[in-house]
């Protein structure tokens, strides 16, 4: 049971995406950015806002809110156009670095499988690279398989690294 009492987990919504609140976001999201897929590029953060924001209709989007409205944390699931994989989606999550280790990533996960399976998504897949060890301890405390690796995939500080493929059936 998540117990972090300054924090909601729940479906995001558009005002949690305001220009003032995206900004917030972004620089959280910059200080990780050699993790993830996305690259947050200062001169683009009003353009990755609207882009997010038309995103948020077709992709669950969970987050973790403080009191204050602050998202501190954030976890989307991708789905595929095809009526031939409308049974999986692929994850990508990401929690503000003062939040780490506090059980957010966790519930976020939790909450965005919950959704997933009550609207007839079987299995969550995820993308990690094997540098990573915060996120692939968190998918494997969290019931993900590896089922796959894809050789020297992704630039990670000028080194081609590998990217570890996880599933989880719900
Ligand atoms: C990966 C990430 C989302 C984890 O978020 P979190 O809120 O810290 O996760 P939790 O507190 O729920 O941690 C769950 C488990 O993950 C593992 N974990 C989390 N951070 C870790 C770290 N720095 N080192 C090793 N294991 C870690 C632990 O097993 C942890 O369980 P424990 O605390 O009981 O030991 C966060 O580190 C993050 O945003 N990283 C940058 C972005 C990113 O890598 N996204 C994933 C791209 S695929």
């Amino acid at each position: 049971m998540f117990s972090l009492e300054e924090i909601t987990i729940r479906k995001a919504s558009l005002e949690d995406y305001t220009e003032e609140k995206y900004e917030f976001i972004y620089n959280w999201m910059s200080q990780v950015a050699d993790y993830l897929y996305f690259t947050p590029k200062r001169e683009r953060m009003e353009k990755d806002r609207i882009r997010f924001l038309a995103s948020l209709e077709s992709n669950l989007t969970v987050v973790a809110v403080t009191n204050d409205g602050k998202v501190v944390g954030q976890c989307q699931l991708f789905k595929s156009d095809s009526p031939k994989l409308s049974h999986v989606a692929k994850v990508g999550i990401a929690v503000a670095p003062s939040y780490w280790r506090k059980g957010i990533g966790t519930a976020l996960l939790r909450k965005i499988e919950e959704i997933a399976k009550s609207e007839g998504i079987i299995k969550i897949e995820a993308e990690v690279i094997a540098p990573n060890t915060a996120a692939l301890n968190l998918f494997k405390k969290n019931g993900y398989h590896q089922e796959g690796r894809r050789l020297k995939k992704f630039n990670f500080k000028g080194s081609l690294v590998d990217e570890i493929e996880f599933g989880k059936f719900l």
